[in-house]
């Protein structure tokens, strides 16, 4: 049965690397019996400009039935001055918390081709391979209540609120555990609970689940430690599982350890594996337009996606395949070039995946 894929640019360099990765599922499409349907729709300050909001309801109903999402980026200074509840990153937010995608997936994975593209000695980050599994529902991205407010000194003031149900805390660390089994079995659960009792309660949870996972071995570790960590040693970490925000800023942390946040994919999936698939990236609204861009993190997501979603594993790992080969070959985008090669626009990159992948 043909499954249906919602295709949403955004913003930036959104629709610049989303023309790509679409043409590698065009590619599956018309060469290895990939049945899927592509529609697109608008989010973010592109909705904005058309629609007055960030999340057309037209859009939240093709995101709701299709098999997946792939979606580029969203935001740039243009919407800046908008109140902060019609910005483009509430479509994002939107998404996540109306398809219920709980579960990020970040895996922060160095190709060997890249060793010198890291700002970090080769030796630190040669064969890395850490999985940030952040929970993207819930946290202080959600909690209520929250905006700013007049108080009782007549003072202005700004408040969020961190909270975390136990429910909400067990279903993110069966995936963290999941994921460690299928891995290294090796799970750090990432918190400040020597500060925040959100995070306290959140151990707490953690430890009691681990006795369901025996075979994985369960640490855990502050956040400004797990952050020192990443750049100290990297190699030490297989799967770390943390809270909303502070899977947001170590998993851009861990991306550059990569050599480029250009290359990281991310998987968001709800209860039964249906998924957003986006690259970890931001809209990069300074290099929109210049065709500089790297569209393999957004490649890599919708390879995820065959992965994840699609239930084609086989065509994830062509995919994959094809973007290390044309590491290998030379090729790298502006922001991976530090270690030579041949320096290639956006489009020319994508193409040579899908050259890639017909050879191979
Ligand atoms: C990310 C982004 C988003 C987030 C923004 C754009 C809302 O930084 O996906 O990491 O904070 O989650
Ligand atoms: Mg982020």
């Amino acid at each position: 049965m043909t499954q249906m894929i919602a295709m949403l640019a955004g913003d930036g360099i959104g629709p610049e690397i989303m023309t790509e990765a679409e043409k590698v599922l065009n590619t599956l499409k018309s060469d290895f019996g990939l049945d899927v349907e592509l529609e697109h729709a608008l989010v973010g300050g592109a909705a904005i400009d058309a629609t007055g909001g960030p999340l057309p309801a037209e859009t939240l109903e093709l995101a709701k039935k299709s098999d997946a999402v792939l979606l580029g980026a969203v935001g740039g200074p243009k919407w800046e001055p908008l109140d902060i509840s019609i910005r483009p990153e509430k479509g994002l937010l939107g998404l996540r918390s109306e398809l219920n995608l709980f579960a990020n997936l970040r895996p922060a994975i160095l190709y060997p081709e890249l060793a010198n593209a890291s700002t970090l000695k080769p030796e630190v980050v040669a064969g890395l391979d850490i999985l940030i599994v952040r929970e993207l529902t819930g946290g202080i991205y959600f909690g209520q209540p929250r905006g700013i407010r007049t108080n009782e000194n007549g003072e202005q003031e700004g408040f969020n609120t961190l909270v975390y149900a136990e429910s909400e805390i067990e279903r993110i660390a069966r995936i963290g555990f999941e994921s460690a089994q299928k891995r290294d079995k090796r799970l750090c659960s990432v918190d400040k609970a020597n500060v925040l009792e959100a995070t306290e309660f959140w151990r707490n949870v953690i430890d009691r689940v681990a006795k369901d996972y025996p075979d994985v071995e369960v640490t855990h570790m502050y956040v400004d430690n797990a952050a020192m960590q990443l750049v100290r040693y990297p190699k030490q970490f297989d799967v770390m599982v943390t809270t909303n925000m502070f899977g947001d800023i170590l998993s851009d942390l861990a991306s550059q350890l990569t050599g480029s946040i250009g290359m990281l994919p991310s998987a968001s999936l709800d209860e039964n594996n249906k998924g957003m698939y986006e690259p970890s990236h931001g809209s990069a609204p300074d290099i929109a337009g210049q065709g500089i861009a790297n569209p393999l993190a957004t490649i890599l997501s919708a390879a995820m996606m065959l992965r994840y979603s699609l239930n084609r594993a086989d065509l994830a790992d062509k995919v994959e395949a094809a973007v290390s080969k044309v590491l290998q070959d030379g090729l790298r985008t502006k922001d991976i070039a530090g270690d030579g090669g041949t320096e290639v626009t956006t489009v020319e990159m994508g193409d040579a995946v899908v050259k890639a992948l017909l050879a191979g």
